[in-house]
């Protein structure tokens, strides 16, 4: 009998084996040829576009899961802290609030959403991951620290509040009083910050900030303090939120370190690195000493804090945690002796930033500035309500309050 259709299992795989080959002959011929035109300028056909959009949500619904909402999801911090990143780097795609999108990010295939009437598809899990990992093949970027995913739970807060924001107040919280400052630095553009890194790896990577990164080429324009101040404020006190460290309190040396550290990726964040990439070697120094130069304030809102909690802070500070080995924070911090290292400054800083500092150590998160670094092995050995008093104790107190008392 002949059959079109063999009827023995082992028959099939010669035929199958053929189909096989078939098909990837044709492929490869496709691919060399060129003949698939890839021109952003022919939008995709409306129902591609949709699969590829379905088959982009339903990936990120899946992996989402694995993440942890904080419990300060909604602080006003976070939203702060979201806003200004996004009117720095996400907004030159997805546009802002009345404002709409840029003419040319409407030619990109696929097509950034406009977030501002999107977002509400996307539970706060879901926008979280997709800051955190970024969309394969669309174009919309992983953050550049992985490990802070706290950063992206504070784009995701600010997200979460777009579609209900209107354009003074997305240009209030983005902007801050960054668009007053009028102030210049006397620095040339000089050298670029020394990418000390070996051939090799320079090959396998290019350098991110070479040329400059610049969504805004800040750093090219003399725009360094509008910049800056955006976040942290003309006078460096952070705008008195919480979002944003204080600087006026902080030693010039520590701070230099900082930025070369945010710089070259050895300290970690996603809201610094692309910020101290645009920066030159000569541009790291003066902002190091502007701040540092600024009159020392205390980060406001200290009045507010619970006193019987700055009392544990203050017991900790002084004396350390005995029963679990964690040295006295005033061995070191605070201190004029040990004159060859960098210990930065913790008086009159936030709460939430010191606070949230200890638990990125906790979790060999952070990263180092200098090169002796025992906080990751001491935060460790910290309860979260140690963290939470110690933070607070540090904020009470003004700046240069304990380093006088010692030269007494
Ligand atoms: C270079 C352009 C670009 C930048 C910069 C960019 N994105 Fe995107 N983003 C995209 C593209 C393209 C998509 C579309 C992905 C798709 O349709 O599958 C996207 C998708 C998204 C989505 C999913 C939207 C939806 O409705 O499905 C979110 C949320 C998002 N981006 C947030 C951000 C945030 C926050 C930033 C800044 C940290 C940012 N993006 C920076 C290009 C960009
Ligand atoms: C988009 C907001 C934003 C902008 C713009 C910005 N910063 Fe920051 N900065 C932050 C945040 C958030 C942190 C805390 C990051 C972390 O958790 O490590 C920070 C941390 C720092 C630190 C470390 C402080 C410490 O106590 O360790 C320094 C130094 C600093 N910034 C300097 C600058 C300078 C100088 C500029 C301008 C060239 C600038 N920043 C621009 C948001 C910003
Ligand atoms: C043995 C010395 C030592 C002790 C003790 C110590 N620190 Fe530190 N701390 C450092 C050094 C050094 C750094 C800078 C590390 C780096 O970034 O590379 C630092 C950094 C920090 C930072 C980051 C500051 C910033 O602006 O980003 C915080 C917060 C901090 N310490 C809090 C504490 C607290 C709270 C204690 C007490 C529980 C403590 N430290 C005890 C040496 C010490």
């Amino acid at each position: 009998m002949n059959k079109f259709f063999p009827d023995r299992l082992s028959l099939w795989i010669g035929p199958l084996g053929t189909a096989v080959v078939a098909v990837a002959v044709v492929a490869v011929v496709v691919l060399v040829s060129g003949i698939i035109n890839l021109a952003a300028s022919i939008p995709h056909p409306e129902g591609w576009a949709n699969i590829l959009h379905y088959g982009m949500k339903r990936a990120v619904a899946f992996h989402a899961g694995d993440l942890k909402e904080p419990d300060d999801f909604d602080a006003d911090w976070r939203v702060a802290q979201g806003a200004a990143h996004y009117g720095h780097v996400c907004v030159s795609c997805h546009g802002a609030p009345e404002l709409g999108q840029n003419a040319v990010v409407l030619k990109m295939r696929p097509r950034p959403q406009y977030l501002v009437e999107s977002v509400d598809q996307l539970s706060n899990k879901e926008l979280a991951w997709i800051v955190l990992h970024g969309v394969k093949y669309t174009a919309m970027p992983a953050w550049t620290d992985a490990d802070r995913e706290d950063e992206a739970w504070s784009m995701a807060a600010f997200l979460r509040k777009l579609p209900e924001m209107d354009y003074a107040t997305y240009r209030d919280l983005a902007y801050g009083q960054g668009r007053s400052i009028t102030k210049k630095l006397d620095v040339e553009f000089g050298d670029h910050f020394p990418d000390t890194r070996s051939p090799a790896a320079k090959r396998a990577e290019y350098r991110s900030s070479t040329p400059a990164s610049g969504f805004l080429e800040f750093a090219m324009q003399d725009t360094l303090l509008p910049m800056c101040g955006r976040c942290h404020g003309e006078d460096g006190t952070g705008r008195g939120i919480g979002a944003f460290p204080n600087l006026s309190m902080q030693n010039e040396q520590y701070l230099k370190k900082s930025l070369e550290a945010y710089a070259s990726g050895e300290r970690h964040s996603g809201f610094m690195r692309p910020v101290a990439t645009q920066l030159s070697q000569p541009q790291i120094e003066a902002l190091a000493k502007y701040y540092a130069s600024q009159p020392d304030v205390r980060a406001p809102g200290a009045d507010k804090l619970d006193p019987a909690l700055v009392e544990k802070g203050r017991q900790i500070a002084q004396d350390g945690v005995p029963s679990r080995n964690v040295a006295a924070c005033l061995s070191c911090h605070e201190q004029t002796q040990f004159t060859s290292r960098v210990f930065p400054n913790l008086s009159g800083q936030y709460a939430t930033y010191t606070e949230n500092q200890l638990k990125l150590f906790a979790k060999n998160d952070r990263g180092n500035v200098g090169d002796y670094n025992p906080m990751d092995e001491l935060s460790h050995a910290l309860t979260d309500e140690e963290m939470k008093a110690v933070s607070a104790y540090f904020q009470s107190v003004e700046p240069g309050e304990l380093v006088q008392e010692k030269a007494q």
